[in-house]
């Protein structure tokens, strides 16, 4: 369906192994991310109206999370270098993914020379549907920055958004927050993740996978019990094992939900906030435990049911609201993990297009939510049990703010878990920014 495949474009569509084809698939979907959408879902109907094959998709996905990564710079610098905001607007958005090609530069080779850049992004304005009269500016304004490049990164490393790449109330929360920590949170959140896994004890240990790992040639190290980092990331289908279970994806923050449980054999346990099920799957994993997954969003359970097949797990998967009781037979819990909605502020390398779309009351709002949830949940858990809140978030109005909500029952008793863990990359210490808050029912 030629229509449909080149909406973007006018005319004849620039080959999809050309870099002009991705600039321009990226620039539409960080359009898209501008409009508030998530940056996966843009990628996806992007890839989809473009019918961009896997090869085009993988590169238009990279160009695009890099330019999330990289949007306060190229902002900038489309401001500096342009008299007015280019239009149609998605020359704006190819600017910026071209930006961020020219900006590859620090300390590493170039993916692409600047000139090849600089090209393809003339030849995608001149087939972008409205832009080809654009096609001298994008050049002269590529080449203007090529030929100033360092007077205008100077420029750029004076302006605090343009510098670090987030906005300006986040730069703010996080200095205020952290003030000893601020720079390095700041920087691990623009770096690309690690492609962590998570053994499955049941079918393998770290050491026997680290070995299979090797045997494929690939390098990768154990940085936690059962947690091993690839040095280089790769498609699932291509991770030795992940097809038969040996392995999950999973940071190694997030591995450590499921231990602190203490989970034994028999025990009912409650996943409150369960899709797409990774810490469903390590519970699984740990002990023989029956387990309820709930989640509210229909499509969710879907991922939870994959990824449990996958595994060889079983578990009890509802939908159902956590602040309701609708979805609960009536007896109690020996544990529950209740990992709430949040706004995700500690997975920001993962997810670097969260930044530009939160709002800066999105964590109260958050905040009540989360505050709901654990009202609700405390009420099903047994005398004894536990409960673990866990968050993604670096924000203390939803972490340890919501930890306090346990401070004031005379029924709960804190036990001794990670608390605020920050988002570090540092050696084997490598790892997102989690919340951990455990609490016990006494009397
Ligand atoms: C942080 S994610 C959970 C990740 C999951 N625990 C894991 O490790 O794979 C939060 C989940 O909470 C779900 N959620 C949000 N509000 C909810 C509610 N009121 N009741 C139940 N689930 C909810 C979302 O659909 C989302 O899947």
């Amino acid at each position: 369906m030629p229509e449909q495949r080149f909406s973007l474009f006018s005319g004849k569509a620039p080959s999809m192994d050309s870099l002009a084809f991705r600039l321009a698939g990226a620039a539409e979907a960080v359009r898209q991310v501008a409009a508030g959408r998530s940056l996966p879902d843009a990628i996806q109907s992007t890839c989809q109206d473009l019918h961009a094959d896997a090869a085009s998709r993988g590169a238009i996905q990279d160009i695009a999370y890099n330019a999330m990564r990289k949007l306060g710079t190229a902002r900038f610098l489309t401001g500096r270098l342009t008299k007015r905001p280019p239009e149609p607007e998605i020359l704006q958005h190819l600017l910026i993914c071209a930006f961020t090609l020219l900006l590859q530069a620090d300390g590493s080779s170039l993916r692409y020379e600047p000139f090849t850049t600089v090209n393809q992004a003339v030849l995608a304005a001149s087939s972008i549907r409205g832009a080809a009269k654009a096609k001298g500016m994008v050049n002269a304004v590529l080449r203007n920055f090529l030929r100033g490049k360092d007077g205008f990164l100077q420029q750029a490393a004076e302006d605090g958004t343009a510098r670090w790449n987030y906005p300006a109330w986040w730069i703010a929360q996080v200095q205020e927050h952290y003030p000893d920590q601020w720079q390095s949170i700041l920087t691990v959140g623009n770096n690309a993740p690690p492609l962590t896994l998570r053994v499955n004890r049941r079918r393998s240990s770290t050491d026997s996978y680290l070995a299979l790992l090797q045997e494929s040639g690939i390098s990768a190290d154990i940085i936690g019990p059962y947690a091993v980092r690839l040095a280089h990331p790769m498609p699932v289908h291509r991770i030795p094992g992940f097809k038969e279970g040996l392995v999950s994806v999973q940071d190694y923050a997030a591995q450590l939900a499921a231990p602190l449980l203490g989970l034994k054999d028999g025990m009912r346990v409650l996943d409150a906030c369960a899709a797409p099920g990774g810490k469903s799957a390590h519970m699984l994993e740990l002990a023989d435990i029956r387990l309820t997954a709930l989640d509210c969003e229909e499509k969710r359970l879907a991922m939870i049911h994959q990824n449990l097949d996958r595994l060889g797990l079983h578990a009890d998967v509802r939908l159902g609201d956590a602040t309701q009781s609708d979805w609960w037979d009536g007896r109690l819990f020996d544990c529950i993990l209740a990992d709430v909605p949040c706004s995700a502020s500690g997975i920001i390398r993962r997810h670097p297009d969260i930044r530009w779309l939160r709002q800066p009351d999105d964590g109260k709002r958050l905040a009540a939510l989360s505050a709901a949830i654990l009202d609700n949940l405390w009420k099903k858990l047994r005398k004894d049990g536990k409960l673990l809140f866990a968050t993604c978030s670096i924000w203390p109005e939803e972490s340890i703010g919501q930890a306090d909500f346990f401070a004031f029952r005379s029924d709960a008793k804190r036990l001794d878990a990670f608390g605020q863990l920050l988002p570090t990359f540092n050696g084997l210490n490598d790892h997102d920014g989690l919340f951990y808050g455990l609490f016990q029912k006494i009397g």
